[in-house]
């Protein structure tokens, strides 16, 4: 396990985090369900977070967006200096946090290109259009199609697009493979460690929990709202019995 990193104190001997989340306890009216959630992440890292359905992912997900419910309660959030905790979803986009949900919200009635200009419609300005369909060269390719008649791997393709065309630090992707072919996987995959290689940290939240930790540096999984393990991806896939104990594989 990591050393858990205080932030209230102030020790240059400890690496700080680039995003930290610190106890957070969020809510959905009186029900508990992100309970004193902690973990941390280097600047470029890519963590899995695990867990059976129902364990709090998305919830946690949400609350590091700010996007108001679950209601964080207590805790803290500091993204490379930022006070996440203290601000709502707008700021938290603007410090640079973008989550791709998992219905990945392509707005109908807009071709591909025309949603990546409307992510681009305010600065700060991520990538250009170009970088992006070198990254994404089916997304060139289609670049006049209506964003919603897109495959699902295309659309997922898209929504990570988007996200990359304003100017983020921080990718939260909820399930990018639900649904999707083996193959369109792993294509996916490679194009997140190519976006992990040009400076991007991403925290990736996948039912797929084998292909998520061949992708990740390292791991954290959830049970009921509770963090039971932080350490590495390559610890969790040599361990059987914790993956038959909370991930079910
Ligand atoms: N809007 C909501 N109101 C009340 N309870 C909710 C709400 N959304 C989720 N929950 C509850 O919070 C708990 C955690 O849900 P969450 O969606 O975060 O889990 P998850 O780990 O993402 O699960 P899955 O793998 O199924 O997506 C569940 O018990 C769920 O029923
Ligand atoms: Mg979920």
């Amino acid at each position: 396990m990591n050393a858990q990193f205080d932030p209230r104190k102030n020790n240059a001997a400890v690496d700080r985090p680039f995003l930290q989340v610190w106890q957070i306890e969020a809510y959905y009216g009186e029900s508990y369900i992100v309970q004193n959630v902690s973990f941390d992440i280097r600047e470029g890292e890519i963590l899995a977070l695990l867990g059976r359905n129902g364990a709090g992912k998305t919830s946690t997900l949400r609350t590091i967006a700010r996007l108001g419910n679950p209601e964080l309660k207590h805790g803290e959030i500091w993204l490379d200096h930022q006070p996440l905790h203290l601000m709502k979803s707008h700021q938290a986009a603007a410090a640079g946090i973008a989550l791709v949900p998992e219905d990945r919200r392509i707005i109908a009635g807009l071709t591909v290109e025309e949603n990546l200009q409307l992510a681009q419609i305010a600065p700060p300005i991520g990538w250009s259009l170009e970088r992006i369909y070198e990254l994404f060269p089916r997304l060139k390719e289609r670049r006049k199609q209506e964003g919603v008649t897109l495959s699902g791997g295309e659309q997922q393709m898209l929504a990570i697009a988007r996200a990359l065309a304003r100017d983020i630090k921080v990718l939260l992707l909820d399930e990018p493979y639900e649904g999707l072919a083996p193959v369109i996987v792993q294509e996916i995959a490679k194009t997140l460690k190519i976006i992990r290689d040009q400076g991007i940290t991403t925290v990736i939240v996948e039912q797929n929990a084998v292909a998520a930790l061949k992708l990740a540096d390292r791991a954290v999984i959830l049970d009921t709202g509770s963090v039971v393990f932080n350490g590495s991806a390559q610890e969790v896939l040599e361990n059987e019995k914790l993956r038959a104990e909370y991930l079910a594989i």
